[in-house]
């Protein structure tokens, strides 16, 4: 069931992501859906921090992929085809059981498994850190 909060800080969205992620197993997709800042990059710092995986999260700019131990974050905003998402070595991180949190899913297409994770990010009141998230506890 999506349940839908509303986050008024950074620490917040952490906070939430923390939920997360005490019900994340190896294996685990996370689709992390929502417009440009909404705050995906963040709530990965925070499924990141919970999950004791080292590495800064950061936007990747140039890097689509970075590997956090166990925990995979991709940022697919820039590719176009499920043969792309595959050239990043997505069968590989799926056959290790790396928890994969994916911004842009929707590039990934049928490469998301039916039992994925689904988080939804939506801006609030405009110059604030009110955020809308929905995530399926
Ligand atoms: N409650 C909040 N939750 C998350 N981010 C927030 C919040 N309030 C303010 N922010 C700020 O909003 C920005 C969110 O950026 P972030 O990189 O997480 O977004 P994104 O959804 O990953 O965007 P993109 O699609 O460009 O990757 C950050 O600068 C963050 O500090
Ligand atoms: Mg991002």
């Amino acid at each position: 069931m999506m349940r839908e909060v509303t986050v008024q800080s950074v620490e917040e969205t952490w906070a939430l992501a923390a939920a997360l992620a005490a019900t994340l197993r190896p294996g685990d997709v996370v689709c992390l859906e929502g417009d440009l800042g909404a705050g995906k990059t963040t709530f990965t710092q925070g499924l990141a921090k919970a999950l004791g995986v080292p590495g800064r999260v950061v936007s990747p700019t140039f890097c689509i992929v970075q590997e956090h131990g166990t925990m995979v974050h991709m940022d697919l905003y820039r590719l176009n085809s499920e043969a792309d998402v595959l050239d990043l070595g997505w069968d590989d991180f799926r056959a290790r059981g790396a928890i994969i949190v994916v911004e842009w899913p929707e590039r990934a297409g049928s490469l998301i498994p039916g039992n994925a994770r689904h988080v939804r990010f939506w801006h609030g009141k405009e110059n604030s850190e009110e955020r809308k998230i929905a995530i399926d506890f």
